[in-house]
This record gives C-alpha cells, sequence and structure tokens, in this order.
C-alpha cells in the first residue's frame, strides 16, 4: 500500500486525476471504477476540466460505478446515475453504452447484481477502481462486518452512514436515505487491478489510520485493501493526521 500526503483537498484531488489522465492516454479502452460521494466531486471537475482540454479522451473509456440505492428511481436527484451524470458523464465524450451502474430499482435485484459481475468479467476487469471511505471504515457500501469473499450484492445500510448522507450534503433528514443498496463487495474491488483511495479532512483520519495501521479486519472493510498489490492512498494531511510513521 503506497499513501500519498497532500496539503489540501484541491491537491488530491489533482493528484488523482493526473495519474487517471496519464492511464486513460496509455490504455486508451480503459476500465474505470468509479465511486460518488463528497470527496471525488473535486476529482470529477478536473477530469471534465482535461476532458475539455483535449487532455483526456473518454470515447472508448468504459466505467463501472461502485454502488446505487435500492429504490430510487435513476432521475432522483440523489440517485448515483444522476450524481455521475451532473458531475461527470454528461461534461465528457463517454458514449451511453459505456457506463454502468447497478439499477436499484430493478425487478429482480439478485439477478442485478450478478449480471454486473459478470459484465465486469466481460469487460476485462476494472483497470483501476476510484474509492472514497466512510467515517466508519466503509468502502463503497460494504459497511463494517463485510467479508473479503463478499462480491456485488444487495446491503442493509449502516445508521452511521445513513446520518452522514443526510447531514444536508444529499439528503436533507435521515428518513429520506435510503435503507438499502446494491453494492460491489469487497471481493470485487481487490479484483481491481489497481486502486485509489481518496480521502479529506480531518474526520476521515481514524478510518484512515485505522485502514493504514490497524490489523485486516472485517469491522473495518477498507483495512482489506492492506492486501492489494497495488493501493495508493491519496489524502490531505487532515486524513493523515492519526497515521503512525508518517
Ligand atoms: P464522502 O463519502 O466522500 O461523501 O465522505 C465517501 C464514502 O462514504 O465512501
Amino acid at each position: 500500500m503506497k499513501i500519498e500526503i497532500q496539503s489540501s483537498p484541491n491537491e488530491v484531488a489533482e493528484f488523482a486525476a493526473k495519474y487517471i489522465a496519464e492511464r486513460i492516454k496509455e490504455k486508451p479502452e480503459f476500465v474505470l471504477g468509479c465511486a460518488t460521494g463528497g470527496t471525488v466531486v473535486l476529482l470529477y471537475q478536473k477530469l471534465v476540466e482535461y476532458s475539455k482540454l483535449g487532455l483526456i479522451d473518454f470515447s472508448h473509456v468504459v466505467t463501472f460505478n461502485l454502488d446505487e440505492y435500492v429504490g430510487l428511481p435513476r432521475e432522483h436527484s440523489q440517485s448515483y446515475y444522476t450524481f455521475m451524470s451532473y458531475h461527470l458523464f454528461s461534461h465528457v465524450n463517454i458514449p451511453e453504452d459505456n457506463i454502468h451502474i447497478l439499477n436499484g430499482g430493478a425487478k429482480n435485484l439478485k439477478d442485478e447484481c450478478e449480471q454486473f459481475e459478470e459484465l465486469i468479467t466481460k469487460s476485462g476487469g476494472i483497470d483501476l477502481q476510484i474509492l472514497g471511505i466512510g467515517r466508519n471504515g466503509h468502502i463503497a457500501f460494504n459497511e463494517p462486518g463485510s467479508f473479503e469473499d463478499t462480491t456485488t450484492r444487495i446491503v442493509d445500510l449502516n445508521y452511521d452512514t445513513i446520518l452522514a448522507n443526510s447531514d444536508g450534503r444529499f439528503f436533507s433528514n435521515s428518513n429520506e436515505v435510503p435503507r438499502q443498496a446494491l453494492t460491489m463487495g469487497v471481493a470485487t474491488i481487490l479484483n481491481a487491478k489497481e486502486i485509489l483511495l481518496l480521502a479529506t479532512s480531518g474526520g476521515k483520519s481514524e478510518a484512515i489510520a485505522l485502514a493504514v495501521n490497524g490489523p485486516v479486519t472485517p469491522l473495518v472493510p477498507a483495512s482489506f485493501l492492506q492486501k492489494h498489490s497495488k493501493c495508493t492512498f491519496i489524502i490531505d494531511d487532515g486524513a493523515a493526521s492519526r497515521l503512525k510513521n508518517k
């Protein structure tokens, strides 16, 4: 595991965006795993900027998103489908057919998850997965208690996650937050050839310290990333503040 400490959220986003732009230049049919959440908004802003400057071509890029709420229609303002369209996809030249986001409104959610895993395999696997991290150590919606062998599945959201997403940034109160989601599993994420985890602010420092310095345990799903051979945490000073041996 590699740790890149940057001095601000802007530098975290810039470091990650430049890296991703380089990788897409090397391999135009890049398979990019996308994340949602507040942390990656700046990263997508930079990717859009680079695309407008002609520095990234998304025309052959294929994407898979980490997760989606169950029960929200795609067009709902807080669906991850809407988030991705708003922050990235509607601003770049990616073909609609290359975008894969789990459908939380599918009639058969189990089939939806199985098909998603098959599509990832058919695409040749995820070249680079972008991740955020929850204050409780979750990655995607793999909440504490998620095991290493989990694949894409239906999960119940942890109460911390419901509260974190109802602080006015996304939903205005906790009753509006769906209670379930579809998420790539820990094994699905670990199968990505490369992983970039982004975290900013002191609020993430405990989760980062546990993920990096703590034991590998389902109680901190991000700690499984210690087992990945090509995983980089790109974090700011605040998120790094509790790391040992910085
Ligand atoms: P955040 O979410 O970027 O909104 O903090 C990250 C996550 O929960 O994975």
